[in-house]
């Protein structure tokens, strides 16, 4: 099955995020549906497009075309029919998400596949109330999705090889960079690395090693750099497993493997420092520094997405 048509179910942030994305590829035909017309009238994807323009990441011409192949609508059965692929991204509940793909499956195409952006929960779960579970499928796209290439593809327990690879397929032709995640796991395979560094980097600040600034110095100029053009186990292979053996059987019996959430996270969440929101996280932050911070990250993701493309 081609790929053409595609319905994102839920229009917050990601699901206007996700309308942009697909209606990049010219060849798809993108339906966001709201569960309420006034909810979202594309109006995050406008600002989104306005800012590539003005970098220069996209043409007028081009973002009216992109917005030209998006039509929104309140109409659930209407917007499913001719659906290939329909993506939910409404909130994150077991129970919302399961009901969702039972009550939607009779009225799509036999064919259609039912991708769920959730971000840490079960696939398999998900699909329960699904008849046909071969169909349903994790495509976890990153935040801003316009900007990050990366989409996890994550196989439930039943998710059928065909629909994977279709999945994925389809993924890398409209520009995106798929990985296949083959178990459900939770955090699938980036957000398990994430978590893992984190947890480390909390564990240095609450032991009185670094502070927060300096920890996020030391990776940004260090390891950090490397990391968009050496992947870390490339980088192993880089300087030998025989050295990587050795540093790994030395240092691993040393670093953080608490199954609980950080002390410090909890004590700053309990005291009401939620960071950016409140101006006060493991560092104070003013609103210029807030905004600079956001702007810094656009502008720079915007840059380094231009030359993959
Ligand atoms: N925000 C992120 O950074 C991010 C990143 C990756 C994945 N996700 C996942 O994407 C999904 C959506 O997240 P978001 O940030 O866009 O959330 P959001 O709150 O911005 O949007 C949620 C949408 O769900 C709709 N909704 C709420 N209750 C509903 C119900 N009972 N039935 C149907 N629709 C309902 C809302 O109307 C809204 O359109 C979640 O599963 C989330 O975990 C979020």
């Amino acid at each position: 099955m081609a790929i053409k048509n595609v319905t994102i179910l839920g229009s917050g942030l990601m699901g206007n995020g996700l309308a942009q994305v697909f209606a990049m590829d010219p060849n798809t035909t993108v339906i966001l549906r709201s569960r309420s017309i006034k909810e979202a009238p594309l109006k995050p994807v406008q600002d989104n497009l306005k800012l590539l323009v003005e970098k220069e990441a996209l043409t007028k011409a081009e973002a009216d075309a992109i917005l030209s192949r998006i039509s929104f609508t309140d109409d659930l059965e209407a917007s499913l029919k001719e659906a290939d692929l329909i993506v939910e991204c409404v909130v994150e509940d077991m129970e919302i998400k399961q009901n969702l793909f039972r009550d939607i499956e009779p009225l799509c195409k036999a064919d259609a596949i039912f991708a769920t952006n959730t971000s840490v929960m079960s696939i398999t779960e998900i699909a329960k109330k699904t008849k046909d579970k071969s169909r349903v499928i994790g495509t976890h796209f990153w935040n801003p999705p316009f900007l990050i290439p990366l989409v996890e593809v994550v196989k439930g327990d039943e998710t059928s090889m065909e629909v994977m690879d279709e999945t994925y397929d389809y993924l890398k032709k409209i520009g995106k960079k798929p990985v296949k995640c083959m178990k459900d796991v939770p955090g699938f395979i980036a957000n398990r690395l994430q978590h893992a560094i984190w947890r480390e980097a909390l564990s240095i600040v609450e032991n009185g090693i670094a502070d927060a600034p300096t920890v996020d110095e030391a990776l940004r100029y260090g390891p950090g750099l490397r990391w968009p053009i050496l992947g870390i186990l490339e980088n192993a292979d880089m300087i030998g497993l025989d050295l990587s053996y050795n540093i790994q059987n030395y240092i691993v019996k040393y670093l953080e493997d608490a199954h609980e959430p950080s002390k410090l996270l909890k004590s700053l969440v309990d005291q009401g420092d939620l960071g950016f929101k409140t101006g006060k996280g493991y560092q104070e932050w003013t609103p210029e520094q807030i905004a600079a911070s956001n702007k810094r990250l656009r502008e720079y993701l915007i840059d380094v997405t231009k030359d993959l493309k």
